[in-house]
């Protein structure tokens, strides 16, 4: 299959400005700015179906649209904090295939009548960041950047901004509270981005893997985009594989491919030959899936992950085999988000603080099967009650994996009838470690 993001595994050096401008590289940009109304791009962008990759899946020309009904952005933000454990698909695009995706965003610019667009990376992408400096200088220098681009009047400069690295700044509004120099929290929500973005102005955020398929939506139409993936999630997804596959990595598939094709004939199946035991789509935040033949011939689209009870979020895929044990996987997912609760509010904050408590003494062995109830009970008060997703997100996968692995966490319990288990080893691959949450 033809590549739509990670185009440079199609065309070798796609990453030097030559090279992407011999393969139409900035034509959809110079389209845009010289023959287009911001609104006709933003009618393309909307009837190409394209959602956003981030994790919402909100549908992005919907959310440009947001802004023309009241005033033009002043900024569009990208998101590339990619902080999500067993994420690692928005890094490979910005340093291999930088200036498609710088494109999309120079379109997406364009697209929201702003003048000025910043990139918001996480602390630990400097290296990434030093690189996609000199592209976008690049860019200046070549007349792609700066003011009265092709004669015409619209003028456009693209700057970088590194976090500190914190799981929180990937949320939309605490990413902008950290781009304006503050403390990374969320802020509370109405008002959103759209209306009051960076410094209160309209504002679109958008993910780098989504802004990255907009060129070649421009250039090839919006039905041609349809054509690929499946009704209600068009196009391709970039899913980063992790845990136990025999080639973790990212792959890009039309949606629609099933969770079985993507770890058998893509990812090389299981070290080992080894049954799969359970599934996290979207990262350390996931419902926990049991490896059922159902789960495993799931489609991965938004509709059908939604139809068995989860979400498909940055399609971060980890997975698990038969020797795993679910109560060390929760120890080390909630080990994650009690160091990333940022503390604004109680629920979040005294909640993973305990979730992680119970799941230490449960894991060494000295929980009783009454702190497994406990455990439930303290992640069923922090449901829906927290300022900001984080929370929600932090006691996902212990209440699903409680629900359907209770007998690993019985198994580590002193009256629950079962010696309790040691804590499973280590996995060997840094990236399986990772998506541990460790
Ligand atoms: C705790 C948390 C972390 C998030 N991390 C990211 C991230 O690293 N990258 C990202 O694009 N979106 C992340 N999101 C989603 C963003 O808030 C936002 O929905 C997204 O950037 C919008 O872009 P999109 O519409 O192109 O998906 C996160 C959300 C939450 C609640
Ligand atoms: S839910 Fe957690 S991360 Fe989100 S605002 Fe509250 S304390 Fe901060």
């Amino acid at each position: 299959m033809e590549h739509i993001v990670l185009r440079h595994r199609d065309i070798p050096d796609i990453d030097q400005l030559d090279v992407y401008l011999a393969n139409g590289g900035f034509e959809a940009f110079k389209k845009v700015v010289t023959s287009m109304k911001p609104e006709e791009v933003i009618d393309v962008v909307k009837a190409s179906g394209l959602r956003g990759r981030g994790g919402a899946g909100f549908p992005t020309g919907v959310k440009w649209s947001f802004l023309t009904k009241n005033r033009p952005a002043y900024y569009v933000v990208c998101n590339s904090d990619e902080s999500e454990p067993g994420t690692f698909k928005d890094r490979e695009i910005m340093e291999k295939n930088p200036f498609q995706f710088l494109e999309g965003l120079m379109i997406a610019s364009f697209a929201a009548r702003a003048n000025i667009a910043y990139n918001y990376m996480r602390g630990e992408f400097w290296p990434v960041a030093v690189e996609l400096d000199k592209k976008i200088a690049e860019l200046r220098q070549r007349g792609f950047l700066g003011k009265n681009l092709f004669g015409t009047s619209y003028s456009l400069d693209v700057h970088l901004h590194l976090g500190a690295g914190a799981y929180i700044c990937g949320e939309e509004s605490a990413l902008l509270e950290s781009l304006e120099g503050k403390l990374g929290q969320p802020r509370l929500k109405p008002p959103f981005p759209a209306d009051k973005g960076l410094y209160q102005m309209p504002t679109v955020v958008n993910n780098t893997e989504t802004l990255t398929n907009v060129p070649l939506i421009i250039s090839r139409g919006a039905d041609w985009y349809q054509s690929v993936g499946v009704k209600n999630s068009a196009g391709t997804k970039v899913m980063c594989l992790s845990g136990h596959v025999n080639k973790p990595g990212n792959y890009e598939l039309p949606f629609g491919v099933t969770l079985r094709e993507v770890i058998y004939d893509h990812a090389g199946g299981v070290p080992g030959d080894k049954k799969v035991k359970a599934v996290m789509l979207s990262g350390a935040s996931s419902v926990v899936l049991k490896a059922s033949d159902d789960i495993l011939d799931m489609k991965l689209d938004y509709d059908s992950v939604a139809g068995k009870g989860a979400a498909l979020g940055s399609a971060s895929i980890i997975i698990m085999d038969e020797t795993v044990d679910l109560a060390w996987v929760m120890l080390k997912t909630s080990r994650f988000f009690k160091h990333e609760s940022c503390g604004k509010c109680t629920p979040c904050r005294e909640g993973t603080y305990w979730m992680l408590h119970i799941l230490e003494r449960l894991n060494k062995g000295e929980g009783t099967k009454a702190d497994i109830d406990l455990l439930n009970s303290v992640a069923s008060q922090v449901q829906n009650k927290c300022l900001c997703p984080l929370g929600e997100f932090a006691v996902t996968p212990v209440l699903s994996s409680l629900k359907t692995f209770r007998a690993d966490f019985d198994g580590h319990a002193k009256d629950g009838g079962a010696k309790p288990k040691p804590a499973a080893a280590k996995p060997a691959s840094k990236k399986a470690e990772v998506a541990a949450g460790d």
